[in-house]
């Protein structure tokens, strides 16, 4: 399921297949169909949220597809059929969660829709609207399946009195279009909200009560969505990184409307007013009045560190994190923990993370450029933070020091040190050249350029205690022995219960797991 997400921004910029037929090839219910452990995976998914309440009154049919339906739970009371909803749905008093208006009586059939809601503003709603009401956008069935689904269910028929209730709605292109199509005046368009406590038509649903360990449950079942759905966020911010939308609107100089964004981004309309939608719900972007009547999206100081320019931009960082060679060795966590086996990264790659760099140029650009990133926030705090620690120091050796921005902003500011960027020979081979710094290329772990002091920055994490040692003891031969000085910066767990960045610091230890 990460896969398809790599695909995002292709998806907003209308350039071929659903994200999830891109990365697997197919659909995902033909996927699951081939593979039946994903499959599985997906039943017991859903079964989570499986919430309908017993009515034991009802004759239950579970209708799905017959694959599903062959390995499926049998439950007493509950008939199991296999088949196509957009072929035919059972014949029931209540079809529970699709809409299949033939399948049920013409004068007191009901259909039960149960989906999120995500935009109950109308106003917001209704620009949505005008903006792209046709473009359905469904990951898993495309346009063209609901189109013909839609037109299959309406076409020629006397809809009687349907009741069509919304246990809770999406906001969604297609169900506004069903409701048009099906009973523009009739449809009774109740919104009842499942997991809020407000009374509701389905009456059976429960209300919890107020004690202290209810409520703290209450969080959890919002809570845990977050881990749900955990890498939508930076699957979305990645995509908005890839569009450039900080950028067009850093260009653009104030704030933008959609179809100027549109326009300037090439992208699908629909497809991209739903990412902006996300980004100003986490207040990556803001809303603000460009007239009486439009709005814009503007940058806030989250968005402009997704911008690829400037001192502050983070986008390279993110890129890296969320590419999809640094994401695969995350399936091996558990493994690691285990200690079963190589590191995460080697059991997905076949070789550590600098060999698999030297060998992929575009990778290690990436990391150079990310490290960079964070090289020009992290050096230009320790330059007003300490920069007594420079005092007296003629020539500074950085050891991995990547593409050489730390140093070149260090010799910027202490001009009296010579510097010596070391690291790998193929990232010295690349790094852009800066006058008064001497470029080498080696391996620490054999031999450290000779200088006064050796400078170490998010360099003595990615080893253990044993390959620390070593290196530092590279490096107590190549400075003097007299008055030889060792630089470290790097991040500390456990030792200031007020640092804010305490969470980043816990996340980067797991990174080197
Ligand atoms: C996490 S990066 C840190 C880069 C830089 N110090 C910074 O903070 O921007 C680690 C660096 O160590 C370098 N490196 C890895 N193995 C090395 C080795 N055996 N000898 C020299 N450098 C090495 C990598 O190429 C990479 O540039």
């Amino acid at each position: 399921m990460l896969a398809p997400w790599h695909s995002l921004s292709a998806r907003v910029l209308d350039s071929g297949n659903s994200p999830f037929e891109t990365a697997n090839g197919k659909d995902v219910w033909s996927y699951a169909e081939k593979n039946p452990g994903h499959s599985k995976l997906i039943d017991e998914a859903m079964a989570c949220e499986a919430r309908v309440a017993a009515f034991p009154w009802i004759h239950g049919i579970h209708f799905d597809l017959p694959y599903v339906v062959a390995v499926g739970a049998k439950v007493d009371g509950v008939e199991n059929i296999g088949g196509d909803m957009f072929e035919c749905v059972p014949k029931a008093g209540t079809a529970f969660l699709m809409i299949c208006r033939e399948a049920i009586p013409g004068d007191k059939g009901e259909v039960i829709i149960v989906q999120a809601v995500v935009e109950e503003d109308k106003k917001r709603a209704a620009r949505f609207r005008e903006v792209d009401i046709r473009h359905g956008f469904s990951v898993y069935q495309g346009k063209k399946k609901i189109n013909s689904f839609l037109s299959n269910m309406t076409k020629g028929r006397n809809l009687g009195n349907l009741n069509l209730s919304l246990l809770e709605m999406i906001f969604c292109p297609y169900i506004m279009e069903l409701q048009q199509r099906l009973c523009p005046s009739r449809f009774r368009f109740g919104v009842f909200q499942v997991f809020k406590e407000r009374s509701t038509e389905m009456g059976d649903l429960k209300v919890r009560g107020k004690k202290e360990d209810e409520d703290e449950d209450e969080k959890a079942e919002v809570e845990i969505w977050n881990y749900v759905f955990g890498y939508v966020k930076i699957a979305v911010v990645k995509c908005a990184i890839e569009l450039g939308v900080a950028d067009a609107i850093d260009k653009h100089g104030s704030p933008m409307t959609l179809s100027q964004l549109t326009t300037t981004l090439k992208c699908q309309p629909s497809r991209l007013y739903r990412i902006m939608r996300f980004l100003v719900h986490y207040q990556i972007f803001k809303e603000e009045p460009i007239t009486k009547d439009s709005i814009g999206f503007a940058l806030t100081p989250l968005s402009r560190r997704l911008s690829r320019h400037g001192e502050r931009s983070m986008a390279a960082m993110i890129l890296l994190q969320s590419s999809p060679v640094t994401l695969a060795p995350w399936h091996g966590l558990s493994a690691r923990v285990l200690d079963s086996g190589n590191s995460p990264f080697e059991t997905a790659h076949g070789k550590d993370v600098w060999s698999y760099a030297e060998e992929n140029p575009g990778h290690s650009k990436l990391i150079d450029e990310a490290m960079a990133c964070d090289a020009r926030v992290a050096v230009r705090a320790i330059i007003e933070g300490c920069p007594q620690v420079f005092d007296g120091i003629k020539s500074l050796v950085d050891v991995g020091g990547g593409n050489g921005t730390a140093l070149s902003m260090l010799v910027k500011e202490f001009p009296w040190m010579h510097g010596i960027n070391f690291d790998l020979p193929h990232v010295v081979a690349v790094a852009p050249k800066v006058d008064g710094i001497e470029y080498v290329g080696g391996d620490m772990f054999v031999c450290v350029p000779k200088a006064d002091a050796a400078f170490f920055m998010w360099v003595l994490h990615d080893w253990d205690d044993e390959e620390c040692i070593q290196i530092l003891k590279k490096c107590r031969e190549a400075i003097p022995q007299d008055k030889g000085k060792v630089i470290i910066v790097e991040s500390v767990l456990e030792e200031d219960e007020n640092d804010k960045l305490e969470f980043v610091g816990l996340m980067l230890d797991m990174v080197m797991m």
